[in-house]
């Protein structure tokens, strides 16, 4: 495997009043992405923030990685705005649309990089044909929704299958990722690793980021 291992942890269930601040600590403390949850209340019963709030983040926050993990209806709505704001990876899950090349492409066109969801009910074959479009897959190891929900490890054979087919791919898990769970993903052969509350809410976020890299290293070397 050359793929290399990246932590991303999503602010979700930080301080959002403070978002640019306690984003710039997940940073400062090793962070390799941020991972931006963005929800409309359709395709998941919650609603986060939108383009606006993400521009505002990067007019604070001028070099680092921004991936938006769109889980909204229509994510063809969101594309220009988003690249407006200055996102680097749109990562967007394929059950509500209906073209997803012809989403993914509307991505590319507009500068980003493509990242293709599934939710834990959606099975990886249904991601296969996309596969060869995709910068990165991201598999759902919770229901979207939520940050601090438990994670489902009967979610890695996805994970495992993708690995084994497509080893050069950027497979990403996300939900209920944390130092007790990373054994089990990077095994499977995730190196795309998001991290919600395990990483905001540590005492030393640091050693935390930096304890996942190793585990996921291990693995990709
Ligand atoms: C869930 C979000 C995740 C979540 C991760 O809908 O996509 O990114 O916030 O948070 P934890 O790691 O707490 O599950
Ligand atoms: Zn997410």
């Amino acid at each position: 495997m050359s793929v290399k291992a990246k932590i991303g942890p999503s602010i979700l269930n930080a301080d959002l009043s403070n978002l640019a601040a306690e984003s710039q600590k997940l940073l400062d403390n090793g962070a390799d992405y941020l991972h931006l949850d963005v929800m409309d209340g359709t395709f998941v019963p919650n609603l986060t923030f939108g383009h606006p709030m993400v521009k505002s983040l990067r007019n604070k926050i001028k070099t680092a990685f921004f991936e938006t993990h769109m889980m909204v209806q229509k994510p063809q709505q969101w594309i220009e705005p988003m690249a407006d704001a200055g996102v680097n990876l749109y990562t967007f899950h394929i059950e509500p649309v209906e073209d997803v090349t012809k989403v993914s492409r509307l991505v590319q066109e507009a500068g980003m990089k493509v990242g293709l969801a599934i939710k834990p009910g959606t099975k990886v074959q249904d991601l296969e044909k996309y596969v060869s479009i995709a910068d990165v897959v991201l598999v759902m190891t919770v229901e979207p929704g939520f940050g601090g929900q438990s994670f489902m490890e009967e979610m890695m054979p996805k994970v495992e299958w993708l690995r084994k087919n497509y080893p050069g791919l950027d497979i990403e898990v996300d939900g209920g990722v944390g130092p007790k769970t990373i054994e089990c993903c990077a095994k499977a052969g995730a190196n795309m690793i998001v991290s919600g509350t395990a990483v905001v809410g540590a005492a030393d976020q640091a050693q935390v980021i930096r304890e996942m890299r190793d585990v996921v290293q291990k693995y990709t070397k």
